[in-house]
This record gives structure tokens, C-alpha cells and sequence, in this order.
């Protein structure tokens, strides 16, 4: 059977492509679903991609996807930065999790280079833009066959 990736991306990322272009770039949040579809596709797994600007919607998708999901992919965006309940939600997640972020976080603002999210994540994909989600797949892609 197909393994299914859920892909989370978290608040104001649905102005991607006309939030901060020169930060995020000017390619949309829909680009970068189809690219995750299709480099998952490719690699023989298939994908659920959400968006919200809440948090508890975002941890409700984590606990349906402990249902649903062999893996997860999440860019929490600011609640990267602040969200003990988002932490709380993937450490009761049992498959890989790979926090992706657009830009290089570590370059920027000092509030940024904290993560919750990274104490919990196998790894971490910041700067890569829109490829960042496609290596976090090929990565996903590895762990789910070991
Ligand atoms: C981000 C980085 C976060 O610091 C920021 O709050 C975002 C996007 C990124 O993808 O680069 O909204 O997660």
C-alpha cells in the first residue's frame, strides 16, 4: 500500500509568493503542493497538504495524521518559534518528522534560531526554498525504508 506523507504548513504561508518575495520568493504555496505531489509520486509515496493560521488546527492535523500518516513533513512557521503544543502534538507522532523552513532561519532575526519543533524533528531543511520540501520527501523516502 501507498504511504502517505502529511505535509503541514503553518501561519501566513498562504501568502506565499506575495508575502516578503524577497525573502520567501514568488512562487505560491499551491507550486509548491503540486512539487511536493509530484517529487512524492516519483518516490513511490503519496501526500496530504493542509495550511492553517491556527495552532490547534494544526495540532489536529498532526493527531489525525497518527491515524493517516506514515510520516510528516511541517513547516510551523512562527509557531516554529513559540508552539510547546505543536511540539507536544508530533512527540505523539511514532513515524519520521522533517521541519522545513523556506528561508535560512539561523540567518536572521535571533528569535528565529530557536525551534520547539526541532527537538523533536530527524532533521531540519532551512534555506532551500521550495526544494527544501522535495529534499525533506527523498529523506522521508530513505527512513520509511529502513
Ligand atoms: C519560515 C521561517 C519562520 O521564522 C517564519 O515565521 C515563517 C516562515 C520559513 O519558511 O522560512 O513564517 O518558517
Amino acid at each position: 500500500m501507498t504511504k502517505t506523507v502529511t505535509i503541514l504548513n503553518g501561519p501566513n504561508l498562504n501568502l506565499l509568493g506575495k508575502r516578503q518575495p524577497e525573502i520567501y520568493g514568488r512562487e505560491t504555496l499551491a507550486d509548491v503542493e503540486t512539487l511536493c505531489a509530484d517529487a512524492a509520486a516519483a518516490l513511490g509515496l503519496q501526500t496530504t497538504f493542509h495550511q492553517s493560521n491556527h495552532e490547534g488546527e494544526i495540532v489536529d492535523q498532526i493527531h489525525r495524521a497518527r491515524d493517516e500518516a506514515a510520516a510528516i513533513v511541517i513547516n510551523p512557521a512562527a509557531y516554529t518559534h513559540t508552539s510547546v503544543a505543536i511540539l507536544d502534538a508530533l512527540n505523539a507522532f511514532d513515524g519520521p518528522v522533517i521541519e522545513v523552513h523556506f528561508s535560512n532561519v539561523h540567518k536572521r532575526e535571533a528569535f528565529r534560531h530557536h525551534s520547539y519543533v526541532s527537538t523533536r524533528a530527524d532533521a531540519v531543511i532551512a534555506g532551500c526554498g521550495t526544494q527544501g520540501y522535495a529534499l525533506a520527501l527523498h529523506r522521508i523516502a530513505t527512513l520509511l525504508k529502513d
